[in-house]
């Protein structure tokens, strides 16, 4: 028998209760860590704290921008040596999320057209989409387990004209599988090549490896939802050329036909940056560093494991991805026979509290592979979703957990699936819209459903 999976760290919100469709209040079960988790008390309260002394940053001459700007700058620090890098090579550039460090990144080098990079169909969009507007993508293909091998990597790199960059995930948010990213770089950097990693589902579970040339990462996704995320790098990458984003704080001299930019990162910075998002990161960091990684690490291995065998045992799951054996974090996706996976996940949430992803995850290429769907189903349900009608959308159910997660969890969580999969039918009706392919409680049944939710919360948009 295994060691009991504990809850290693409480977050704000644990224990609050939501209505659920028979008339109870129940305990709020978050199993959406994956796409954005619950703040650390700690995070509120160090944004909290500083409140009072906020003001501007980088522009003030009074105490209080001094104070705030010194908060700031050393929150930059804090992201710098969670990265594993000193400032002397490296930058942190704090930005909103993931989504605009890879952009912002896809801008800075300056890509051409012919300019190949590398990356996978196991990306998140965020990891697909600015570098194939920018540039021609090569892509490493995964097996139906949604994984694949460095000789796969390699073979990618070495193919044709070579490539300026790897763009490649760090942990997928689909599968929690994680590619050997060490190995990869490795043999990224023994042809030349830079490795950007996206940092995204990786940042809150593991250690950020260290030899990428470039990672990202997001605020929300690990304990600090207040709007941060960074984007690290090589000084050099950024001292030259037009920045992302063009205006005040990234200058040095500005006259009506001409421009001075300044040093990164605050070259990089342009405009009144996030604070309270940077000091959350911070306080978060902080935070993480404390429990340490082999705590953190030991936990996730348990509860990753309890969460993919008690869903694989469930009669009529299906889940997606590697192999039990496989290492993964808590992060699993599942079909359900004969439930579609929206309805799934509002009853989940209307019968019993529990809050999960539904959908194609921001990650359609990788999931109509691992749902094995040939050409001509995607062709058809492309289709369909052109002319509007997303209610025969493919997709799967996402359950994720965080550092604030247990073996009671996983059993609840499972238990409910389980009804559902055995086919007991739902206490009330479910209404879909077919524009976004949700399902909602029928309002007769679910008086606290807000004005405006018929309409769904567009789980299947990626
Ligand atoms: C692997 C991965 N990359 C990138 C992103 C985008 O992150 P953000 O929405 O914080 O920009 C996500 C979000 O789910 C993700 O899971």
């Amino acid at each position: 028998m295994e060691r009991p999976c504990h809850p290693l760290i409480p977050l704000v919100g644990d224990g609050a209760t939501v209505p659920c469709v028979d008339g109870e209040e129940r305990p709020y079960l978050s199993c959406d860590a994956a796409a954005s988790t619950a703040a650390f008390p700690s995070v509120v309260e160090r944004v909290t704290d500083m409140m009072p002394w906020y003001s501007s940053v980088h522009r003030g001459a009074g105490y209080r921008s001094q104070r705030t700007t010194d908060a700031y700058e050393h929150a930059r620090e804090a992201a710098l040596h969670f990265a594993g890098r000193d400032a002397s090579d490296d930058v942190a550039i704090i930005c909103r999320n993931t989504t605009e460090a890879i952009n912002h990144l896809a801008y800075r080098l300056g890509l051409a057209p012919g300019d190949v990079v590398v990356t996978t169909v196991v990306e998140h969009h965020a990891n697909l989409l600015p570098w194939s507007r920018s540039a021609r993508c090569r892509f490493v293909e995964c097996a139906a387990d949604g994984t694949f091998g460095v000789p796969d990597v390699v073979e990618a790199l070495d193919e044709g004209r070579h490539p300026r960059l790897l763009a490649v995930t760090g942990a997928s948010n689909i599968t929690g599988w994680m590619p050997p990213i060490d190995e990869i770089i490795a043999e990224a950097h023994a042809r030349g090549i830079p490795v950007a990693v996206d940092a995204a589902q990786l940042a809150p579970h593991r250690r950020l490896p260290v030899a990428a040339d470039f990672v990202a990462w997001s605020g929300h996704k690990m304990y600090a939802p207040f709007g941060a995320g960074v984007l690290v790098g090589p000084r050099e990458t950024f001292r030259h050329g037009d920045p992302f984003l063009a205006g005040g704080g990234a200058v040095d001299l500005v006259d009506l036909d001409e421009v001075v930019w300044t040093e990164p990162p605050d070259r990089e910075e342009a405009g009144s940056p996030n604070v309270a998002g940077a000091v959350a990161l911070h306080a978060a960091i902080d935070e993480v560093e404390a429990a340490g990684w082999p705590a953190i690490v030991e936990h996730d291995r348990l509860l990753a494991r309890r969460l993919r065998d008690g869903l694989a045992r469930i009669p009529g799951v299906r889940l997606l991805g590697p192999a039990l054996s496989t290492e993964t974090l808590p992060v699993a996706a599942f079909t359900l026979e004969g439930v579609p996976h929206a309805l799934a996940a509002a009853r989940l949430s209307a019968e019993h509290g529990i809050g999960v992803r539904h959908g194609c995850f921001c990650a359609h290429p990788y999931l109509m592979r691992l749902l094995g769907l040939g050409h001509a189903e995607v062709r058809e349900y492309r289709n369909q979703v052109r002319h509007g009608d997303r209610s025969r959308m493919p997709g799967a159910v996402r359950a994720s957990l965080g550092i604030n997660a247990g073996d009671a969890d996983v059993e609840r969580l499972c238990v409910a699936v389980a009804s559902i999969a055995s086919g007991e039918p739902a206490p009330i009706a479910y209404l879909q819209d077919p524009r976004t392919g949700d399902y909602s409680p029928d309002p007769a049944a679910a008086p606290w459903l807000r004005v405006g939710r018929p309409h769904g919360s567009s789980c299947s948009p990626g």
